[in-house]
């Protein structure tokens, strides 16, 4: 079993001082972007440029999440800002097919590639693509706003999807992401995930104490 990765959502930073922001969570391996178009979601963040002027600070892994409603249009932009993966949501496409066309030009770009799926979303709807993509992106909140309640219903499909890749021996990481705390991260490692996304557990109160303490939440898997 590979180390725990705790991934902090910028949406519940600072805005005013992102540089200051980015120093408080020096200790987590990744930085999660929430993109939002105010069409796919209905809220609006930041994008490219946002991503770019930071990038320099930091040598996080950069995972852009791609809350929008036409990824295809922004992907060359993304990947200049500097991201090093790029997460789409299955719900964003009519068809398993278009996906799997953006997921390839993702890839022909050089960056790594993650999936996403919604609460609602049944695992079945990406298990085609799920071996060859870096990343599977587990919703436990509906997407749009941080700070919400987790869904605790949402558990055993991060334990099909933990399982499916075992069984078939594909290194594609498990990535959850709503309402991931102390208190709901230990089921969530539990049911087979990777990496923890958080965002107000993370930035409410003391960045580096609430990393340290969702670590120890879920040290067994260290
Ligand atoms: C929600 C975003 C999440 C959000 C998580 O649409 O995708 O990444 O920032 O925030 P918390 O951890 O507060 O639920
Ligand atoms: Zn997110």
């Amino acid at each position: 079993m590979s180390s725990i990765k705790i991934s902090p959502s910028m949406l519940s930073a600072d805005f005013s001082c992102l540089k200051g922001s980015l120093k408080k969570i020096k200790d987590a391996e990744m930085l999660h972007l929430d993109v939002m178009d105010g069409h796919f979601v209905p809220n609006i963040t930041f994008g490219p440029c946002v991503i770019k002027s930071i990038r320099h600070l930091t040598n996080m892994t950069f995972d852009a999440h791609l809350m929008i409603s036409e990824p295809d249009k922004y992907l060359e932009d993304f990947v200049d800002s500097g991201v090093d993966i790029i997460t789409i949501h299955r719900e964003s496409y009519d068809t398993i097919e278009d996906m799997k066309s953006t997921v390839k030009s993702i890839k022909e770009l050089g960056v790594r590639s993650g999936i996403s799926i919604n609460p609602a979303t049944p695992f079945e709807e990406v298990k085609e693509v799920v071996g060859s993509v870096d990343l599977l992106l587990i919703m436990t909140v509906k997407p749009g706003f941080g700070g919400q309640t987790f869904m605790k219903e949402v558990v055993p499909k991060i334990k099909e999807a933990s399982e499916f890749i075992e069984e078939h021996g594909y290194d594609t990481e498990i990535s959850v992401d709503g309402g991931v705390s102390p208190e709901t991260a230990p089921m969530v490692v539990e049911a087979g995930a990777d990496i923890l996304v958080a965002g107000s557990a993370i930035f409410k109160g003391a960045p580096e104490e609430n990393i340290r303490r969702l670590r120890d939440a879920v040290k067994y898997r260290f």
